[in-house]
């Protein structure tokens, strides 16, 4: 009789092992440190400017869609490759190169989605990357985009860039950005 209760018990007792055994495993896993060698919580402010050149002998954006027209160039997209430099003269030194591409996605107002990876080439970024993704409308003084993830020494990118136009020349522009990064 006793026995028999005790078999009737048994599938209890192997959940309540299966629940230990998953809390203590699921600890285990919230203790590990994040994968390779990464010091958690630094904190990056980058200044550059980026060169968007869509005319001249040397563009290096350059747009592959031909929409109907509309006053906001809703459906443009545009393909980059643009340079990135220290200072706002695309002769000053690179440090890196911004990958992607912008669409105009707004049908009310001048304004662009934006998908780049901004590809560094220079110091100890050297080889790192950060991805920005965000709204861009470009007629305001300041936009934000958000940084939403990164490579490299900025494995675990979180933040924001602010984007200022600096210089407008026909479809040629160079902007300042701000980037405020922890990673
Ligand atoms: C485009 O035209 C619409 C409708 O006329 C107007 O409301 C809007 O302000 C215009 N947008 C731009 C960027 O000129
Ligand atoms: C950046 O890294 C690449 C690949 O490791 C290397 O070839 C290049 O010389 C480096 N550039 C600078 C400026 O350190």
């Amino acid at each position: 009789m006793a026995k028999r209760f005790l078999l009737l018990l048994l599938p209890l007792f192997s959940a309540i092992l299966l629940i230990a055994v998953t809390v203590a495993e699921s600890e285990t896993y919230s203790k590990r440190k994040p994968f390779g060698v990464h010091e958690p919580e630094s904190f990056t402010h980058l200044h550059f400017y980026f060169h968007d050149v869509l005319s001249g002998d040397k563009p290096t954006a350059i747009r592959v869609t031909n929409p109907p027209v509309t006053n906001t160039s809703f459906g443009v997209v545009v393909i980059a490759d643009n340079l990135l430099t220290e200072g706002p003269d695309p002769s000053s030194k690179e440090i890196g190169r911004a990958q992607g591409l912008y669409a105009s996605t707004d049908m009310k107002t001048l304004s662009f989605t934006m998908v780049f990876n901004l590809a560094f080439t220079e110091g100890e970024f050297n080889g790192s990357t950060v991805s920005m993704y965000g709204r861009n409308p470009i007629l305001s003084k300041v936009r934000e985009l958000p940084i939403i993830g990164g490579t490299g020494e900025f494995r675990f990118a979180r933040g924001y860039a602010q984007a200022e136009t600096y210089k407008l020349d026909g479809f040629n522009a160079v902007v300042e950005y701000n980037i405020f990064i922890r990673h």
